[in-house]
């Protein structure tokens, strides 16, 4: 039976009628949805809609339905439900009889489905937590075994100055430990429950609300009716939030392709991760960084679709919002599988380290460096830097580096120019004397390394206590 079919006279065009269901996509919510129903069965029972026997019989039912589902995926092929909310009440009277039907009493689907998917996020958000901490983890631990080795940092694409190799590998870590934090933040606003709501104004029975919340893992009850059926803020927050990740994820891939191609060559890209070319026998492509990237995208229309659903919606329930899961699903299936493949990826991937150092070394990186040496000396900022340009103009001409010019032409541009000079532009000087927290000088980063690895165990912690 249809749940609404009494005003009815006419059956529904049958096109119409498959167009229109959703339980091909929200039957991922069956758990959140067993869930729900079992806390408003419990309250049903405390507001005397239900007897206690009925109660035992819809909690055993709705259990069996949560073992038959998972025991097989065939028991999911119904060409009848509408969604997954039809679909128990089928199964329930299916297995109890007409007792099932009271289960929907004083409720509307449109509370059910708003409590489902807070339900869902909220899961999927601990688990992507984990996943970025593992992330997370991985390129720490490639930081630390990276030690001492540089490359070169750039701005503008340009040679700037070098840093610590895990110095760079840091960077990404603090873009995904943002994100888990965006995460974190999102839950805490999601963690309201609606149930009670009703399909607009409140359930029609005076149901225990703070028991509903409280027994689904909810901070509280949601504080207004026709808000709580329309609301998906949770859900664009979720969107957004993941976007980011997908964001950080795609500059982290292009980074690696952009260093991986022969012209760097700072990055050996692992074979398990990469294909070969049908064509050139000599070709090793960057394929699961480059689809990394690629599968963003779809990630950011995700939030942008989620958006434009939402913001023309007048309150309160609109069937519109049926078609605000795809998209989330979508985003969060496509990180739950990229976030574990890049993972891999950073734990099989060599650094060529002497090719990296070399270019640490070489195309006047320690300018920067060297004006410090005046400007330590009392020389002006702007006038240390005028003269080190000049310096490096000398040599381009020549075809040297700043280290290879001789002292006395050095006096001749500056007298604060002394032996120690060179000393200070070597690769060891130059990093050290980056000596600020958050730095690349290496006692720095090897704080840094301490610092992070805290933040990483504590992310792990909280995603654990959440499972
Ligand atoms: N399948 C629906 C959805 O995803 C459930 C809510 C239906 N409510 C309604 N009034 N037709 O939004």
């Amino acid at each position: 039976m249809k749940m609404w079919s009494g005003r009815f006279r006419q059956a529904l065009d049958p096109e119409f009628e498959r167009w229109q269901r959703s339980f091909g996509f929200d039957r991922r919510l069956l758990k959140c949805e067993i869930l729900a129903s079992s806390a408003h069965a419990r309250a049903l029972k405390t507001a005397g809609i239900l007897s206690s026997d009925e109660l035992i019989s819809i909690l055993q039912g709705l259990k069996q339905i949560g073992e038959k589902a998972a025991g097989s995926a065939e028991f999911l092929d119904d060409d009848e439900a509408e969604d997954v909310h039809h679909f128990v009440e089928k199964q329930l009277v299916a297995l109890i009889g007409e007792t099932g039907y009271k289960l929907h009493s004083g409720r509307s689907r449109n509370e059910q489905i708003a409590t489902d998917l807070r339900l869902y996020v909220r899961a999927a958000i601990d688990q992507l937590r984990q996943e970025l901490s593992d992330l997370c983890s991985v390129l720490v631990d490639r930081a630390e075994r990276a030690a001492d080795a540089a490359m070169p940092a750039y701005t503008h694409l340009q040679r700037a100055e070098p840093v610590l190799l895990g110095h760079w590998l840091l960077a990404f870590v603090e873009m995904f430990l943002r994100d888990a934090d965006r995460l974190a933040d999102c839950r805490k606003r999601l963690n309201v429950c609606p149930l009670g709501s009703g399909a607009v104004a409140g359930a029609t029975i005076a149901l225990d609300r703070a028991f509903m919340a409280d027994s689904l893992g909810f901070d509280g009850a949601t504080g207004n009716s026709i808000d709580a059926t329309s609301d998906r803020d949770f859900a664009l927050e979720f969107v957004n939030a993941l976007s980011l990740v997908a964001l950080h994820l795609s500059r982290w891939a292009e980074e690696m392709i952009l260093f991986s191609s022969q012209e760097y060559s700072f990055v050996i890209l692992p074979e398990a991760y990469s294909t070969g070319s049908s064509a050139m026998p000599q070709k090793r492509n960057p394929d699961l960084l480059e689809l990394v990237r690629g599968k963003s995208a779809g990630i950011l229309g995700n939030a942008t679709a989620l958006m434009v659903a939402l913001k023309g919606l007048p309150l309160a329930y609109n069937k519109d919002l049926q078609e605000t899961q795809k998209p989330l699903f979508d985003s969060s299936d496509t990180l739950m599988q990229m976030l574990p493949l890049a993972t891999e990826w950073m734990k099989a991937v060599e650094f060529n380290e002497d090719r990296m150092s070399e270019a640490a070394q070489s195309g006047f990186m320690n300018a920067w460096a060297a004006a410090t040496y005046l400007v330590k000396r009392g020389v002006p900022s702007r006038l240390a830097h005028e003269r080190i340009g000049k310096a490096v103009q000398m040599c381009m001409e020549r075809g040297c580096e700043l280290q290879d010019l001789p002292l006395a032409e050095l006096q001749a541009l500056s007298p604060a120019f002394d032996e120690d000079f060179y000393e200070s532009l070597k690769l060891a000087s130059v990093l050290a004397v980056h000596d600020v927290a958050g730095g690349t000088a290496p006692s720095r980063v090897r704080q840094a390394i301490a610092i992070t690895k805290q933040k990483i165990d504590s992310l792990r912690e909280e995603a654990h206590a959440h499972a």
